[in-house]
């Protein structure tokens, strides 16, 4: 594959200040003005004013200048204007209005950390008295940003885009609502979603494992429990544990651990997901807020004063 990676996604927010510190709070590492680092990824987030919270960003690294000449040659056949530089392209979404930035950027190769040590019936892998996971005590430090998800008003046409222009593979599908695409071995760093208006509705941020998840979504609640969204629970498209947060501009944000890993696409047969299939395996419902955020109303009509 072409591409391999995502390199950073920009939000645009009315308050920057506020989301800034809240995703410092998050676990993400501040670098300088209003970008912030992952463990693994580098800079992986930058923040901008919006006027209306929104995805503004999203770059893609690729291999080399060739894989550039063939992105270029397949948007340009969908009629889109594509910016050339030496290393990188820049094209616009139609519908969503996101910048799609794709760059060659060497590739992510992330440190191995060893195995979390669980016992099991007839297995027992950790014989020190406490569980890792309980005994931690640092801060909650994401590895690096995994996806992002977006509500499009044409969904057939953002698919095309994400597909068959930058080239993203499809991993599954919701019946009738999205798709999980990908462009790297993750099952999916792009999600995209049918919406009554375009939005971003969440980032996704590596960590370790399950407890790294728990700990961190604790921490984000222990004094602000109104950002608790959706959690803990496992996904069945990606297979990841999940757990939902909300930034003071109203993105979701993601700690998640254990994704799928496709490694070889001929060995992965994409799924129509229906029903609570597409949205998760086990859990707690998923509010209602999870799929229509409660500011979509207010962002419609501000998509209305501003038409
Ligand atoms: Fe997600």
């Amino acid at each position: 594959m072409a591409m391999h990676r995502l390199n950073y996604v920009t939000m645009g927010v009315p308050d920057v200040a506020a989301t800034a510190a809240y995703y410092e709070e998050f676990g993400l590492t501040p670098t300088s003005g209003n970008r912030f680092a992952t463990e693994d990824g580098g800079e992986q987030l930058r923040i901008e004013y919006a006027p209306m919270r929104r995805l503004v960003e999203l770059s893609i690294g690729c291999d080399d200048r060739d894989d550039l000449e063939r992105i270029t040659t397949r948007l340009a056949a969908r009629g889109l204007t594509v910016e050339r530089q030496p290393d990188s392209l820049t094209v616009t979404e139609p519908v969503t209005g996101v910048r799609a930035i794709v760059e060659v950027t060497s590739r992510l190769v992330q440190p191995e950390v060893p195995p979390t040590p669980y016992n099991g019936p007839g297995r027992v892998e950790r014989t020190s008295p406490r569980a890792p996971g309980l005994v931690r005590e640092g801060p909650v430090k994401p590895k690096r940003l995994g996806h992002v998800v977006l509500g499009t008003t044409d969904l057939e046409a953002t698919f095309g885009f994400f597909v068959e222009g930058l080239g993203f593979q499809p991993s599954d599908y919701i019946v009738g609502h999205g798709a999980f695409l990908r462009c790297s071995t993750d099952h999916h760093n792009v999600l995209v979603m049918s919406a009554p208006v375009t939005f971003l509705h969440h980032t996704s941020w590596q960590v370790e494992d399950v407890d790294e998840i728990g700990r961190g979504a604790m921490r984000m609640l222990e004094n602000n429990p109104d950002r608790h969204v959706w959690g803990l629970g496992r996904h069945y498209a990606g297979s990841n544990f999940f757990w939902y947060l909300k930034d003071p501009a109203g993105n979701f944000s993601e700690y998640y651990a254990d994704m799928d890993c496709i490694v070889e696409g001929q060995l992965w047969t994409p799924e129509d997901l229906e029903g609570a299939k597409g949205l998760f395996s086990w859990g707690p419902p998923p509010p209602a807020s999870f799929l229509n955020p409660e500011d979509l109303a207010a962002h419609m009509t501000g998509a209305h004063d501003a038409a």
